[in-house]
């Protein structure tokens, strides 16, 4: 075990664990922050997905010991009432339908809108792509992100 201090929504929060311990384990397992989800473990489905210092990862792939002192942001903190523009866009379009893959497709599109505002329809699929959504709402998730874009 190890002591790390992670930089998590603008807060700093100190954890005890093996430095091998994936950034999403950490995240559900020691800090009670469910948002994040475990979807495949191995870096395939997106469903884990964070900001790490604003960019989209995989915190399944991302061991403790390789992100402290970075800006780690998850979907419990976007927003502080839930209100980024991608998520009223996901509530505009409905886009959920079982919702486990939608934190991490939020995390993705917030993303991919802070790094290219106005996104074509190739940018949305190509930054996209590894998100995966067992329902198959992907025609509402590139809607809502084309909405988002506008906002
Ligand atoms: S759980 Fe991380 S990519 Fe699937
Ligand atoms: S909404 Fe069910 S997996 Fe995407």
């Amino acid at each position: 075990m190890a002591k790390y201090n992670l930089k998590i929504n603008g807060k700093t929060r100190p954890v005890d664990v093996d430095p091998s311990t994936p950034l999403l384990w950490v995240l559900r397992d020691y800090l009670d922050m469910p948002g994040t989800k475990y979807g495949c473990g191995v870096g395939q489905c997106g469903a884990c997905t964070v900001h790490l210092n604003g960019v989209a990862v995989r915190s399944c792939q991302l061991p403790a010991s390789a992100v402290t002192g970075q800006e780690i942001t998850t979907i419990e903190g976007l927003s502080a009432k839930g209100d980024h523009p991608v998520q009223q866009a996901w509530l505009e379009h409905d886009v959920a339908q079982c919702g486990y893959c939608q934190a991490g497709q939020i995390m993705s599109a917030a993303s991919l809108l802070k790094m290219n505002p106005n996104p074509s329809d190739e940018d949305i699929e190509a930054s996209m792509s590894g998100n995966i959504c067992r329902c198959g709402t992907y025609l509402r998730i590139k809607e809502a992100i084309r909405t988002a874009a506008k906002k």
